[in-house]
């Protein structure tokens, strides 16, 4: 069944008010009214899904509140009731997004063919998002990291500042970048995805910005870029480390100035659009030896969240692979459990592929087995030799040494693990380990490390 749908009047007159409500309250609708923009404000920020309002708002201005609600909520429709001698407003209004003008005195076909075309504009709408948001999960995870993850996430949802996510690969960055969109205000307009890794140099900027009609020989037709596409929501740019140098310092003037050039245009275009970016690399170590921007990293850098691997938080492990056991075996139609053996396997185990490499495994476990409890060695069957042994784990890559060669190999690994974990920060890793930062530094040096 459909929700019912929420109507805000604001009108100063009360006999339009309660005129609007009988009709409205007749046509099966929510209706709330409101005589003044204070009291509109109030009722704003709860459920509404579309507003009358009049243009001529006795002390206060319909006008100056249609651009504050097109500020909050860019995609609420807002329908303007006009009287006598507001043409000029009227265009004013259109300008601000208005989505439709009813003229007084208001007549009740019109009204209802008014509204109900608006929220049927809204139901198409929110029907698009809900499967939008349906290509990504809801998170899992039970860690006391990840909940405060999702928790910063939450409460930088809202805001337009730009956001860094780092984590290594299939740990679930874009899932993060997924929750500070729909959690936010920004959520009814775009998330959009795109690639900086897979953007060739020539292309990446046409790609970003758009073109106009003639910018370039085979410019037939204008092209709009990602950034725009974007507009009203969220761009998500992953792999921002591989974006050529020229194009960063494009991407700076976006960040200051809140818009764009086109290619070939003249004119910038404004656009209303928060930037996530992701890496999976050290951005602060690439500004430092000039591979980044550091102009564009201090332009990004005020809010990092930090993906961890799944092998630092092996509480998640067990629920994760619940979920994605339930809707595998939801897909092939079957009814399989893990053994308990399996679970404390699957957590003993390294996942260098993080998230996604344990939903491959499940997956592949599932499958595979023949019986319908789930046991070690089913998972045994399915993971790489070196992974499920502990001792070849450790040992992989040590074959061919000798003992020079292999005390260097275990060092240069146990140094980086060390460094990454304290994210590339030398005092605290020299304090994690005990080490004096003077010894360490020689030491990383001495491995090529730095
Ligand atoms: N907490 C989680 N709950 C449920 N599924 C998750 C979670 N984290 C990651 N996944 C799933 O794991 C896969 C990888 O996640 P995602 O694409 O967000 O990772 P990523 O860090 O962006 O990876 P890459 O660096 O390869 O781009 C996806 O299928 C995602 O849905
Ligand atoms: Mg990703």
């Amino acid at each position: 069944m459909e929700r019912k749908m929420h109507i805000l009047v604001v009108d100063d007159e009360s006999a339009i008010r309660e005129s609007l409500l009988e009709i409205l309250e007749e046509e099966g609708y929510d209706v709330h009214c409101a005589e003044s923009a204070a009291a509109a404000r109030l009722m704003l920020s709860g459920q509404i899904d579309l507003v009358l309002l009049d243009i001529k708002l006795g002390a206060d201005n319909g006008i100056d509140l249609l651009r504050e609600i097109k500020a909050q909520r860019p995609f609420l429709p807002v329908i303007m009731i006009s009287g006598h001698g507001t043409v000029a407003l009227t265009a004013e209004a259109f300008k601000l997004g208005a989505h439709e003008f009813m003229e007084k005195p208001l007549r009740l076909m019109q009204v209802r063919a008014c509204v109900r075309n608006a929220l049927e504009a809204v139901r198409l709408k929110s029907r698009v998002l809900e499967q939008e948001r349906a290509r990504y999960p809801r998170p899992v995870y039970q860690s006391s990291v990840m909940k405060r993850l999702f928790q910063q996430a939450t409460r930088l949802a809202s805001l337009r500042e730009p956001v860094i996510i780092t984590g290594p690969s299939g740990s679930g960055k874009e899932l993060v970048a997924h929750a500070l969109h729909y959690e936010g205000v920004r959520r009814e307009g775009p998330f959009f995805a795109t690639n900086a890794a897979s953007m060739p140099v020539t292309l990446a900027e046409d790609e970003l910005f758009g073109h106009e009609k003639g910018a370039f020989t085979d410019a037939g037709k204008q092209r709009i870029g990602c950034i725009e596409t974007a507009h009203g929501g969220t761009l998500f740019l992953d792999e921002i480390a591989d974006l050529n140098p020229q194009i960063q310092a494009k991407l700076l003037r976006v960040l200051e100035t809140g818009s764009i050039v086109r290619l070939g245009a003249t004119q910038p275009v404004k656009v209303d659009v928060r930037f996530i970016a992701v890496t999976h690399k050290n951005l602060a170590a690439m500004v430092d030896d000039g591979t980044f921007r550091h102009d564009l990293w201090y332009r990004l850098c005020a809010f990092v969240l930090n993906v961890p691997a799944l092998s630092e938080r092996t509480e998640d492990i067990a629920p994760l692979a619940a979920s994605f056991l339930g809707k595998i075996c939801a897909e092939l139609g079957c009814a399989k459990t893990f053994a308990p053996d399996a679970l404390a396997f699957l957590q003993s185990l390294p996942w260098p592929g993080n998230v996604r490499e344990l939903r491959h495994t499940v997956t592949r476990a599932v499958v595979f087995s023949d019986c319908e409890v789930i046991d070690r060695q089913a998972i045994a069957a399915v993971v790489p030799a070196e992974a499920a042994d502990p001792v070849k784990r450790t040992m992989t890559g040590y074959d061919s040494c000798n003992y020079r060669e292999a005390r260097e190999k275990f060092e240069k690994d146990y140094f980086q693990a060390v460094l990454e974990r304290a994210g590339g920060n030398i005092t605290m890793a020299a304090a994690a380990i005990g080490m004096a930062q003077s010894n360490l530094s020689r030491k990383l040096k001495e491995l090529g490390l730095r």
